[in-house]
């Protein structure tokens, strides 16, 4: 059985995967994300991104990203969109720029105008803000935060609801998959944007999870459902499960397919949208250019070959 009929068959939308453009010219690789029944929905891993999209102030790149669109389209994939504001890959103009109030906002306006505009039709979600808190909760000091404070937040969503009023707009963080001082921050955003009367339709939970201290099912379901009892739906965005010393053990690849069960277990319990892995095999996967020595995260091996624990761990769910 693969992957997204055994999603649909559960009352998910989809199942997906990450990808990006360089991983584009493997043959093999791209086959198998192709098989709209492993995957139902990609996420551009990097070109929709800022620094991809508007490399300098008022010049706007879409070629990388609208590749993705036109594999999703092909493949009858559904596409999630990522994404719009993040403290990281932003261009140096916004990083150093000498920026107000006030010409900050309209530079983070007109860029989630243009681009949101431009995938209009083309999107089921937008990660509009993407890690926006620090692990205890308090607002992450980014450039947005430090020149406009905490509206920046409100301003964001505003606009992506602007540019296209159908598209679902998340936010989107990791470490908020168990309750906590950054999932308690993530919610009461949602509830003052919502008070507000600012569209929020999602929370993206990324996942980005380490064998052995994976949060439970049962951890994993009551924090997916304060989220949907605030009126929001949920999935999760990105989720890979590493290994922080290689080689994995026997008992360590146990531990793996019982973190990847209680995940997609709790997922499917409460009602979530959907589940996308951050890349499927670890022959793309960002974790060991990003955590020196760890990996092994992804379902399929770096020779594109299922595992036989991490895989059957999502299957069994
Ligand atoms: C990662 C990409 O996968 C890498 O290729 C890139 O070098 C860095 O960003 N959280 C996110 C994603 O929201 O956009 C990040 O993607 C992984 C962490």
């Amino acid at each position: 059985a693969q992957l997204n009929t055994l999603a649909k068959a559960k009352g998910m939308k989809y199942f997906g995967s990450a990808t990006d453009n360089g991983e584009l010219t493997d043959t093999a690789y791209v086959k198998i994300l192709s098989d709209s029944t492993e995957f139902g929905q990609i996420t551009p891993g990097n070109s929709q991104k800022w620094d991809s999209i508007e490399p300098s102030q008022g010049t706007f790149s879409y070629t990388k990203g609208d590749a993705i669109v036109s594999l999703a389209e092909t493949n009858g994939q559904l596409l999630r969109c990522h994404n719009l504001c993040w403290h990281s890959q932003l261009p140096s103009w916004v990083t150093s720029g000498t920026w107000t109030n006030a010409t900050l906002i309209a530079a983070l306006k007109n860029h989630i105008t243009n681009e949101v505009t431009h995938y209009k039709g083309k999107c089921y979600a937008w990660d509009v803000v993407n890690e926006a808190f620090n692990d205890d909760g308090t607002y992450r000091t980014d450039v947005f935060y430090n020149t406009i404070g905490p509206e920046y937040i409100p301003i964001a969503f505003e606009a992506a609801a602007a540019a296209d009023p159908t598209v679902k707009l998340y936010y989107n963080d990791y470490n908020i998959e168990s309750s906590g001082g950054k999932a308690t921050a993530a919610l009461n955003l949602v509830k003052s944007l919502k008070a507000r009367g600012i569209k929020i339709d999602g929370v993206g939970l990324q996942a980005h999870f380490i064998v052995g201290s994976t949060p439970s099912l049962s951890a994993q379901v009551a924090n997916l459902n304060t989220f949907i009892a605030a009126g929001v739906e949920v999935a999760y965005t990105e989720l890979d499960i590493r290994f922080t010393s290689l080689p994995a053990t026997t008992s360590g690849l146990a531990q793996q397919t019982t973190d990847y069960y209680n995940t997609v277990a709790a997922c499917v319990q409460v009602g979530c949208v959907g589940i996308t892995i951050w890349d499927y095999t670890d022959k793309y996967s960002w974790i060991p250019s990003t955590f020196s020595g760890q990996g092994d995260a992804l379902p399929w091996d770096s020779n594109l070959v299922k595992k036989a624990g991490a895989y059957y761990g999502i299957v069994s769910a």
